[in-house]
């Protein structure tokens, strides 16, 4: 049985506990600070907003919605003219009440694209394992969600350049860090993208280089010392502190 229940966090905004993992859906000390600080803050995803370039965002872990609210207040402030695609991956969806009782969207006055929403989202019985198209969230920016398991996700809609990655934490949700996963998000985004995830656990580290993804290590939010960040190609990692490949796998694989 999933129970959700809201809870505020230091910086004021909510997040959800869900105690079926046992686990907090964001940073108690601070769910909208971590997420502008893991997600937004790094690499060019606000100067490319700033340039009105197109983005496709792959989200694993849609949870509270609180990325697709930043995202799209960032948009507002910037005046961006970005077309945006915003596709995320949940199999455990919070009721509609409690995705509207949370109090992003009103703080940052999305309430009414936010209630439409959800009233999307809850209305019809919605196909379980497969790609579900939303519509507009606002006028420059789509949503499509795949409601199932990380395990059963398929193709998405289209080609991601920004990937969140954000289950919870390896330990709590294992099937959020697979190898298989690793592999299939970057066949599943162009050249240039690059994906942000808050763990910088080795094992998580290894697993993405495994994977094919060059990897590199920025500064954690809220105290927190590491996150990672990754790309295929350095090229798209400036100024980032690169993890190399264990000696072992060298070893193994050579
Ligand atoms: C850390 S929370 C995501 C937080 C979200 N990005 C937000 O800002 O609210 C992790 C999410 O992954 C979802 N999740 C966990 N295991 C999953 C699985 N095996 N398949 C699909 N979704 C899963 C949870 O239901 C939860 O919503």
């Amino acid at each position: 049985m999933h129970e959700f229940e809201i809870r505020p966090t230091v910086d004021g905004s909510d997040t959800l506990f869900a105690s079926a993992f046992g686990q907090h859906y964001h940073n108690p000390n601070g769910a909208l600070a971590e997420s502008q600080h893991v997600f937004f803050k790094p690499l060019g995803l606000i100067p490319d907003l700033l340039c009105h370039r197109p983005i496709t965002v792959l989200e694993i872990g849609f949870g509270t919605g609180l990325n697709l609210l930043i995202l799209t207040d960032w948009v507002k402030r910037l005046r961006s003219k970005s077309e945006i695609r915003y596709m995320s991956v949940e199999g455990f969806m919070a009721p509609t009440e409690t995705l509207k009782t949370l109090n992003h969207a009103c703080s940052l006055g999305l309430q009414a694209p936010w209630e439409s929403f959800v009233d999307r989202l809850g209305t019809g019985q919605k196909d379980q394992n497969s790609w579900h198209s939303l519509g507009l969230f606002i006028p420059n920016i789509t949503v499509d969600l795949f409601l199932g398991p990380f395990e059963a996700l398929t193709t998405p809609p289209a080609k991601a350049n920004v990937l969140f990655h954000d289950p919870f934490s390896p330990e709590s949700n294992p099937e959020g860090w697979t190898l298989e996963l690793f592999e299939q998000l970057r066949q599943w985004s162009t050249e240039d993208a690059t994906l942000r995830t808050y763990a910088a656990s080795t094992a998580c580290r290894q697993t993405l280089i495994e994977a094919g993804w060059i990897v590199g290590s920025a500064k954690g939010a809220l105290g927190k010392r590491e996150m990672t960040l990754a790309a295929h190609s350095e090229d798209y990692l400036p100024g980032v502190k690169l993890v190399k490949k264990r000696q072992e796998d060298y070893t193994s694989s050579t």
